[in-house]
């Protein structure tokens, strides 16, 4: 909708009217939605532009060669500079230049230009041979807001015919947002459905594909935000906020993982998690008391499950009070949790936000004289129920209370506590949900009621409790993980989709919230395994635990009145298929662990849907195979009773990952798959590391490196990325980061490796089987030195090589 004329003689008279009235006014103002109209002049300070139109001002900012923020300033003064998400809107400033002509000016970058028209202040970005990626349907609206002040912001997009919509988080709908609506407020939504909206997540970015070309839209603002992608009209995608400013980043693709990665630039990456955190996980609400953690410990060790940790769910605590110990279930925690240790297990227990209301428990002691609780808009504390009863809240966007927070883990850390599980934080209030509106929030000093904290509560919980644990811990790694987010919440934690359901569609939910949540910045999810409420049969467990394998974050839960849910629960034919593929999760650490820190490091996301590999419109509907880091395609199995499953295979060739046998991409394939199997299949050229099964992922030092290497006509490249697994010698050069580059043809095969870094692996050789020769390899060349292949378990060519290698030629 463009601005009509009759809009602008409703705003005239308003603004008329308000002049000359001195006395209240008895009928509420009618709000008007006041449109830019033209650009009357504009000036400049280094990479920003300012475009005015009466007293509207609006900023066009070169952040890097790729992105470009846009921020509206109605009345032409902006708010502070300052985001949450965004920890540095100054990225390295490339050359950029302004140009004018008679319609338009333009601000360009060597790949990206900014047009701003002069006479409808409409914007559109274009790449450097003129196509447009995304431009303005109507020009930057916005509307007064008088119980709050500022203004609700709008912004609207015209749609191509075909464009289609990702990201958005963890919404529990089709991968494609085209048609629908969706709301950002961060909601405790136990036993969520298909499409309800919203959940624990806010997430305001969605990358556009219009011809097959990708761009980014990161909409950096906290308050209730709204996204309409054609819904309403399906000319157009609309986003706006109900406060703050209308500030948002263009990110230029054209590929869509490159659109991910450029948003990872600006909101961060995941941090490098340590090792054993890639594990398998298991959880219960609640295991306690202490004897039901040893015998599980035990059940898991005597019946050879992997398991790198054991959970506590809240009724570890006295009374539901954070940072205590119910005495009675464990009357010695230090002493069980070393008990875990020595069996390999990491001991995570998790925290609310809730703090109890009780004069005599030292938290709120302490959080009351330091006047670290939230208060209402007439100074009164911010009091609701949760678990513990009656319970205040700390204001986490307070850097103070983060620190106190932070500190607050001593005990437990000192007990030998390793991660921690931030929960109900969005914030989650028994009976009303969450926060009033008129909480107060100190917003890092830039103060703000609950309406603009509230998606960035969760976030500055994990924040508090990530640092303070980094702080603790000295050397070693933490982990966390969160329920509620919002963006760039990926550097402080994990997260998981909260509450779901034991039931099949519940796991194709998994499948495609993971998919979301990874190209919209989070990588590091996964979901309750099984399913929280509700009681999945062995089939759907054991599916869903398939489905696990490949989950960034491989944690079983369960609420407390379910039946048990641990992988030998449904009786020993799935138990045996559920160790199988637990072991697998095992062997594939080191391909896992190389992934994470492609993210960590470069952006990369870790699960990426099947039109992230083939950018290609045919593609858009596909949601039931996806990548797991960039070697492996997977199509995990998410209906009941299925043997055989149509699976699409990105052109290429593949290779089934269990008989190594070739595909030919570009097309699908019914693959058999009983209920001891799934589609796995591996991209050709790759060098596919794989440790030994171990029963937690430091029980021994890796002997010798396993690398499956697949035949390609064309020059593959993977990586392997190593180091201690739990220090930060990492960031002093104390990893290594191996790059096998493959490369064949019908009668050869070439690999070669570099290495960067200090690490030195427990390891001298690497074992490597050949996959996929197209021919019968009689000669193999070492650095130049003849080497005798010999013959793999499996049947394949094999040769042990030192790990020092630098050229290998088979022939
Ligand atoms: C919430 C969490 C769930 C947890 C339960 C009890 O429902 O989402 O994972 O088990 O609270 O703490």
């Amino acid at each position: 909708m463009k601005n009509t004329l009759k809009e602008k003689i409703a705003h005239d008279v308003v603004e008329e009217e308000i002049h000359h009235v001195n006395n209240p006014v008895l009928e509420p103002p009618m709000i008007v939605k006041n449109y830019l109209n033209q650009v009357t002049h504009y000036s400049q300070n280094e990479n920003s532009f300012f475009f005015h139109d009466g007293s509207a001002t609006v900023e066009v900012k070169v952040v890097s060669n790729e992105i470009i923020r846009v921020r509206l300033a109605p009345h032409g003064s902006f708010l502070a500079d300052f985001s949450y998400a965004v920890a540095n809107s100054d990225q390295h400033v490339a050359v950029f230049k302004f140009e004018e002509d008679e319609q338009s000016y333009r601000v360009s970058t060597n790949t990206v230009t900014c047009l701003i028209g002069k006479s409808d202040f409409l914007i559109s970005f274009q790449d450097r041979d003129g196509e447009v990626y995304t431009e303005d349907h109507s020009p930057m609206h916005w509307e007064e807001n008088p119980d709050f002040g500022g203004y609700y912001v709008y912004c609207s997009k015209t749609n191509e015919e075909h464009e289609a919509f990702f990201g958005l988080g963890d919404k529990p709908t089709h991968l494609n947002l085209r048609g629908k609506r969706f709301t950002n407020w961060n909601s405790d939504t136990y036993s969520f459905g298909f499409g309800q909206d919203p959940l624990y997540r806010s997430i305001p970015f969605y990358i556009g594909l219009k011809n097959e070309k990708a761009y980014g839209i990161f909409f950096d603002n906290t308050f209730k935000t709204y996204f309409d992608f054609g819904a309403e009209s399906p000319e157009q995608t609309s986003f706006w906020s109900e406060g703050g400013e209308l500030q948002y980043y263009y990110i230029h693709g054209p590929k869509m993982i490159d659109v991910v990665k450029r948003y990872h630039e600006l909101t961060g990456t995941n941090y490098l998690p340590p090792l054993w955190a890639l594990g398998y996980h298991q959880c219960r609400w609640s295991y306690y008391p202490d004897t039901k953690l040893e015998s599980l410990a035990y059940e898991f060790r005597s019946r050879k499950i992997p398991c790198d940790s054991l959970y506590l769910d809240i009724d570890y605590m006295d009374g539901y009070r954070c940072f205590t110990w119910n005495k009675r279930y464990f009357p010695d925690p230090k002493g069980l949790i070393s008990k875990l240790a020595s069996e390999g297990f990491k001991t995570v227990v998790i925290i609310d936000p809730g703090i109890k209301m009780d004069e005599n428990y030292w938290v709120f002691k302490e959080g009351k004289e330091k006047n670290y609780f939230c208060r209402r808009g007439d100074d009164y504390f911010m009091e609701g129920h949760v678990w513990p009863g009656r319970c205040q809240f700390p204001d986490f966007t307070n850097p103070a209370v983060r620190e106190w927070w932070g500190g607050l883990f001593k005990e437990l850390v000192d007990d030998g506590v390793a991660g921690v599980w931030n929960d109900m934080n969005e914030p989650a209030v028994f009976g009303r949900g969450t926060f009033p509106n008129d909480v107060r929030h100190n917003y890092d000093g830039y103060r703000g009621s609950h309406r603009k904290a509230h998606n960035v509560y969760g976030m500055q919980m994990v924040r508090a409790t990530y640092e303070g644990l980094k702080k603790l811990f000295h050397k070693k790694r933490p982990f966390t993980i969160t329920r509620a987010a919002y963006s760039g919440t990926q550097r402080y934690g994990a997260v998981w989709t909260g509450d779901n359901v034991a039931t099949w569609e519940h796991l194709r939910l998994g499948a495609l919230q993971m998919q979301r949540l990874s190209v919209s910045g989070m990588s590091f999810c996964g979901t309750d395994i099984g399913g929280f409420s509700g009681n999945p049969d062995g089939e759907l467990f054991t599916r869903w635990l398939q489905l696990g394998v490949f989950s960034p974050f491989m944690r079983a839960h369960s609420a407390g009145d379910t039946r048990e849910r641990e992988p030998w629960s449904f009786g020993e034919y799935y138990e045996n298929i559920n160790r199988k593929f637990i072991e697998l999760r095992y062997k594939l650490l080191p391909y896992i662990y190389s992934a994470f820190w492609e993210q960590s490091r470069y952006g990369y996301p870790i699960l990426r849907p099947v039109l992230m590999l083939e950018q290609e419109s045919g593609n858009i509907n596909r949601e039931e195979e996806f990548a797991f880091g960039d070697k492996i395609l997977v199509a995990p199995i998410l209906r009941q009773g299925v043997s055989t499953k149509r699976v699409y295979l990105p052109k290429g060739r593949w290779y089934d990952f269990w008989n190594h046998a070739p595909f030919e991409g570009g097309q699908e394939y019914d693959v058999e798959t009983s209920l001891e199997t799934m589609p796995i299949f591996v991209k050709e050229g790759a060098v596919m590391p794989e440790a030994p099964v171990m029963q937690y992922s430091s029980e021994k030092a890796i002997e010798i490196m396993h690398l499956k290497v697949y035949h390609t006509d064309k020059k593959v490249n993977s990586f392997l990325y190593e180091d201690h697994g739990d220090t930060y010698a990492y960031e002093s050069d104390v990893y290594a980061e191996k790059k096998f580059t493959v490369s064949g043809d019908q009668g050869k095969l070439t690999i070669t490796q570099q290495v960067d870094g200090l690490f030195k692996e427990s390891y001298s050789d690497y074992e490597m089987v050949l996959y996929g020769l197209p021919f019968e390899a009689k000669s193999v060349r070492v650095d130049g030195v003849i080497t005798q292949l010999s013959t793999h378990t499996d049947g394949f060519p094999k040769l042990v090589v030192s790990k020092e290698f630098k050229n290998i030629i088979v022939e």
